[in-house]
């Protein structure tokens, strides 16, 4: 079997990752796979059960009541399906954005979720975005990307998609919680979201997102050509 493509793109919350990984995997014929949408999974799973985020006492012991599926339909949409039930649009809240900054944390759940974004690696060609992909889930990634802006520009624009979506959104306490999840994002002990040596940074507080999916094609396309 030939050598799979993988496309890791990291960086903090906001910056656009998935946007542009979808429309990325869409023109490269690739599967696009969002970790974020895992954790937040699991995240999600735990407020069911009323454990509280950092209960890793409790986390520890229900873990194994927990299976995940990670599903496409026939747009290319990840739909996560938790125990059997399709809770894709449940986990795209500001309270479940926060508590999967917080369940990510803990070694125990990282490492059940490890092999199962690897495996998708392994099968197909891939563009994973998250937090670690780069640096723990896909060291030998073929391109590793790290997205980033300025905080004030991805609560502009994660504020933007909230009220997009009929949700309330405020710009002071959406800028507050990004800043609250770049802090714990980069300073846990386990996988914290960090550049690695051989990404490639793109700073996209300047740039629309035709701008950047043109530019992060270029990168992608010199690499697999060579
Ligand atoms: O990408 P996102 O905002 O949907 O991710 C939600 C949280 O999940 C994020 O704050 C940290 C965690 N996460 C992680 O720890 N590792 C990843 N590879 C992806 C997300």
């Amino acid at each position: 079997m030939a050598k799979k493509i993988s496309i890791a793109i990291d960086g903090p919350a906001g910056a656009g990752k998935s946007t542009i990984a979808r429309r990325l995997a869409k023109e490269l014929g690739y599967y696009y796979v969002d970790t974020g949408a895992i954790y937040r999974t699991v995240a999600y799973f735990f407020d069911l059960w009323g454990v509280a985020p950092k209960d890793i006492d409790g986390i520890t012991r229900y873990i194994d009541e927990l299976t995940i599926g990670i599903e496409y339909d026939e747009d290319g949409v990840q739909h996560m399906i938790m125990n059997g039930m399709d809770v894709t649009d449940d986990i795209r809240t500001p309270d479940i954005s926060q508590k999967a900054s917080l369940v990510s944390a803990h070694a125990v759940v990282r490492d059940m979720l490890l092999d199962m974004q690897r495996d998708v690696a392994k099968e197909h060609d891939v563009i994973m975005d998250g937090r670690d992909i780069g640096t723990v889930v896909l060291p030998k990634a073929t391109v590793k990307i790290f997205l980033t802006a300025s905080p004030e520009v991805r609560a502009r624009r994660r504020c933007d998609e909230l009220l997009a979506k009929g949700q309330k959104a405020k710009y002071e306490q959406v800028l507050a919680d990004i800043q609250k999840r770049d802090y714990q994002d980069t300073h846990r002990e386990v996988a914290p979201l960090k550049m690695c040596r051989d990404s490639v940074k793109v700073d996209t507080s300047d740039m629309d997102i035709e701008q950047v999916i043109a530019h992060i094609k270029d990168i992608i396309e010199k690499k697999v050509s060579k």
